[in-house]
């Protein structure tokens, strides 16, 4: 269905944990967060259920986010549950990598169309201060595992930190010389832990056009403005929120993990999912989209979400 500015909202992003086995300094709270307990977050019956009356409202692609998504409990039941749901023509998932050497192969017999990976850094010693308890290793091996258990159009995602990954853009793009991927540089968002960091880490899409100026435009994927080296496999892209606000072709909503719709990203808006069935959600749900805010200010303030990157999933 159609929102009050007249986008069309096709894409569900659910984020089914809010627990992560990392501790990226811009999303996470250093010791973490509180295991919530079981019945905080919604079970995979009521995921299921709130995907199905997302689909009555007209959502055909699901994205599912974290936290990390591959630390909750019944992760591959989730996807292959989601993946059955009639109307539903693509299940993606945003993950940090480090399981996929156990879970790849599952995912995809789940019926997972596609993945997503968090790759911030090529250095050993950086990536493990980035994340703080992470090895760069397990990220590249979940990589390779994605290959190998046959994924295609597979992306990296790496946010742009300045003072931390601004001088290796060079070498962040050359991953695009011999593979067919497409790797995407994101505007560092206010919002949660990183709200109140300094200027100088939030550095704009196009300093990666300046380190590479060989890059040269190749059209739009998503909310992605796309870019290529001639003669090279792979494409780059730059998701630039604040100095390219999408916001006009915005096709999203969010449910977080304890079962609450984000009509945006950068509201404070929320409604409540639990304790419906599947038309008092597919109703809810229409309320939703029909108050989905036009556009976000993070030109002016930091977010107004209520919420950390790790609740919501991106
Ligand atoms: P594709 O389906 O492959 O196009 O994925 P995607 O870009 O929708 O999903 P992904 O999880 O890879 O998102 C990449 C990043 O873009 C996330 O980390 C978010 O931080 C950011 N992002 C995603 N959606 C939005 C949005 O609606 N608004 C803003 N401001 N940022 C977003
Ligand atoms: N700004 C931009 N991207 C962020 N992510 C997490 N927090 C932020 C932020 N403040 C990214 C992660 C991952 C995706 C799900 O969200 O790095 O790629
Ligand atoms: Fe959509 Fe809100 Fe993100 Fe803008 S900030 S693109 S309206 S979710």
């Amino acid at each position: 269905m159609k929102d009050a500015f007249g986008r069309k909202i096709t894409y569900l992003r659910i984020s089914v944990t809010d627990l992560c086995n990392l501790r990226c300094v811009y999303c996470m709270p250093e010791n973490g967060v509180e295991k919530r307990c079981h019945s905080d977050i919604m079970s995979i019956e009521e995921i299921i259920t709130a995907v199905e009356a997302s689909a009555d409202c007209g959502i055909t692609k699901v994205r599912i986010t974290g936290g990390e998504p591959l630390v909750r409990r019944g992760i591959i039941d989730i996807c292959r549950g989601v993946g059955r749901i009639p109307g539903i023509e693509e299940i993606c998932i945003t993950t940090n990598g480090v399981l996929l050497p156990k879970y790849a192969s599952q995912l995809r017999d789940a019926g997972v169309s596609r993945l997503n990976i968090s790759l911030d850094t090529l250095n050993p010693d950086k990536y493990a201060q980035l994340t703080r308890i992470g090895r760069l290793e397990d990220a590249l091996a979940g990589l390779e595992a994605a290959e190998k258990a046959g994924f295609t159009g597979t992306k990296i995602n790496a946010v742009l930190i300045g003072g931390v990954n601004s001088d290796e853009l060079g070498e962040l793009v050359g991953l695009t010389r011999d593979r067919d991927i497409e790797f995407r540089f994101i505007e560092l968002m206010p919002i949660g832990e990183c709200a109140d960091w300094d200027k100088a880490r939030f550095i704009p899409g196009q300093s990666v056009l300046d380190a590479v100026p060989e890059l040269v435009e190749d059209g739009m994927s998503g909310v992605s403005r796309m870019y290529r080296v001639p003669g090279w496999k792979g494409r780059v892209g730059l998701i630039d929120p604040i100095s390219h606000r999408f916001c006009d072709r915005c096709n999203r909503i969010r449910i977080t993990a304890d079962g609450k719709i984000k009509p945006c990203l950068h509201s404070s808006g929320e409604f409540n999912l639990r304790g419906l069935d599947r038309d008092g959600m597919a109703e809810v749900i229409r309320l939703a989209i029909e108050s989905k805010p036009g556009r976000h200010m993070l030109e002016e303030r930091s977010s107004e979400s209520i919420r950390n990157m790790n609740e919501i999933g991106g």
